[in-house]
């Protein structure tokens, strides 16, 4: 354990507890580390739950009549198309900071020393923020477009939408574990900022850019 790192885990916090540096190993302070069996099932339930979240919104959305006349926030048509973009640019401004402020806590950003008990609270709170500023976007686009597979960027764009919701899920579920190994915290967080980069590529950048892909 020579490579192990002292964190304030607040008590909210418990699936940091299993982090050792090495971010492999699964074993808890003062706990009993669960055995290959349990945490392969504890693991394969967070992936149903994801996959069964991204399942039924895709399904709705697919099986849903588009309704491009829907507004958001009394914008419609290119006005709503616009504010959605500056939205998710929000959103993945967000995305970012959380990225941070999680390496923060993980020791991972030099020299700035071990994070506070309030990074802790602000990641949750940022979350929670982030979290309610996709709800009204992704409203709009299930109810006005559905999901649609007109184009490899559309289908990939529709498709990760979906698959927030069901990341996101198992990251709460995650995050709530005493008893996974210390990499799935880290790996469901990196999967979530990853898929906010992708819903922001493909959506927003796209309107930014003209109605096309960068290079496309
Ligand atoms: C809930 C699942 C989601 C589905 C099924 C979905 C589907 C779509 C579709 C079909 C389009 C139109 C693409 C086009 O025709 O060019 C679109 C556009 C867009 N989406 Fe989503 N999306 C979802 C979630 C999200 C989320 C979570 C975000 C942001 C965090 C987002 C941001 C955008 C943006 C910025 C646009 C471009 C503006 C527009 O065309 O209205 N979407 N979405």
């Amino acid at each position: 354990m020579a490579d192990s790192v002292t964190l304030a885990v607040p008590e909210h916090r418990p699936a940091l507890r299993h982090w050792n540096g090495g971010g492999m190993t699964a074993t808890g302070l003062g706990q009993h580390p669960p055995t290959g069996g349990s945490t392969v099932r504890r693991l394969a339930w967070v992936i149903a739950a994801a996959a069964a979240v991204t399942a039924a919104l895709a399904v709705f959305g697919a099986e849903h009549s588009p309704n491009y006349t829907f507004g958001l926030f009394g914008s419609s048509g290119t006005g709503a198309i616009s504010l959605k973009s500056r939205i998710s640019t929000g959103i993945l401004a967000l995305a970012l900071v959380q990225l941070l402020l999680a390496l923060w806590m993980y020791g991972r950003v030099p020299g700035v020393g071990a994070a506070p008990s309030q990074v802790g609270r602000l990641h949750r709170a940022t979350g929670i923020v982030l979290f309610l500023a996709t709800l009204p976007v992704a409203v709009h686009c299930m109810v006005a477009y559905g999901v649609q597979t007109t184009s490899a960027r559309v289908t990939v764009h529709s498709l990760a939408g979906c698959f927030f919701y069901g990341a996101f899920l198992s990251k709460i579920l995650v995050v709530r574990s005493r008893q996974l190994p210390g990499w799935v915290l880290p790996t469901a967080g990196g999967v979530l900022v990853a898929v906010i980069a992708v819903l922001w590529y493909s959506g927003a950048l796209w309107f930014f850019n003209g109605y096309q892909l960068p290079g496309g």
